[in-house]
């Protein structure tokens, strides 16, 4: 028999699965009733105007902050009672926003970091794999340099590289071009689509630049901690361009 026909359940090809999430800070009521799923292998952006709520999402994804209700699974495992640290090393990589670059640590040991997400955690002779240095060819130039010392573009790229070192099945992104110059912006593109093609990676994307936005396959717009359209990216209309990213 399969596991359907002994629990009744349907096995899913989700990445990530969450259901009727609702979120505190005090008293202050900012997630509502959220609902959300990645698929596996695809990239989905989130989008909304300032301060409605979308890394307070991220967070409790990760679980940064508890939610009141509701369900969180990933890849079918409801996650909503691990600590972060356990859901790191489930596979889940995680880019906040502000990038959170260790200023006084070296670039290579910022990298190093990384490994602590692993299953496994980190070795001592575990290295930076090549393939790293392939998507941020900058890096491998600047790995004696303090990681603060960093242009915005590169630290955000040392940020990415660094979640992609504890070997993610989902990568999650909080505004990964906020404050970057426009041609880094499309380097940070171009790697994080290189980076699904080439391992199949699911991604969670928090992002105002339209062009990025629509690189996505799919959007979830939030107003209010609430999500209010969602859709495909392709039918992104103008309306709700407007009504949703601060362009
Ligand atoms: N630590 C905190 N304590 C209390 N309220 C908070 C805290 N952090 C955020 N908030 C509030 O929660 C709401 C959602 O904030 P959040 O940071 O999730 O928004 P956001 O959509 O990510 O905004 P932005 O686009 O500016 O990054 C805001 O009203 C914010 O003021
Ligand atoms: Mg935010």
């Amino acid at each position: 028999m399969t596991r359907e026909e002994l629990t009744g359940e349907q096995e899913t090809d989700l990445a990530l699965r969450i259901s009727n999430l609702n979120v505190y800070y005090g008293e202050s009521h900012i997630l509502r009733n959220v609902d959300m799923s990645i698929p596996s292998g695809e990239m989905v952006c989130l989008i909304g105007r300032n301060g409605v709520g979308k890394t307070t999402l991220l967070k409790t994804i990760m679980g940064l902050l508890k939610s009141r209700t509701g369900n969180i699974f990933f890849a079918d495992k409801p996650i909503a009672q691990l600590t972060p640290d356990r859901r790191a090393k489930l596979g889940i990589g995680y880019v906040p926003q502000g990038r959170d670059i260790i200023p006084r640590v070296s670039v290579e040991d910022n990298l190093l970091l990384g490994l602590e997400a692993r299953p496994q955690g980190r070795k001592r002779n575990d290295k930076i794999p090549q393939e790293i240095f392939d998507l941020f060819p900058v890096l491998k130039t600047m790995l004696s340099r303090m990681g603060g010392d960093l242009s915005g573009g590169q630290q955000q790229q040392l940020a990415i590289a660094r979640a992609l070192m504890g070997k993610p099945r989902l990568l999650v992104l909080d505004e990964p071009t906020e404050g970057i110059q426009p041609s880094i912006i499309l380097e940070i593109e171009a790697a994080v689509k290189r980076i699904i093609e080439a391992t199949g990676i699911s991604v969670l994307l928090v992002e105002q630049h339209l062009h990025f936005v629509r690189q996505a396959d799919k959007y979830y717009a939030m107003q209010k901690g609430g999500i209010v359209a969602s859709g495909s990216t392709e039918e992104l209309s103008q309306e709700v361009i407007q009504k949703f990213l601060a362009v």
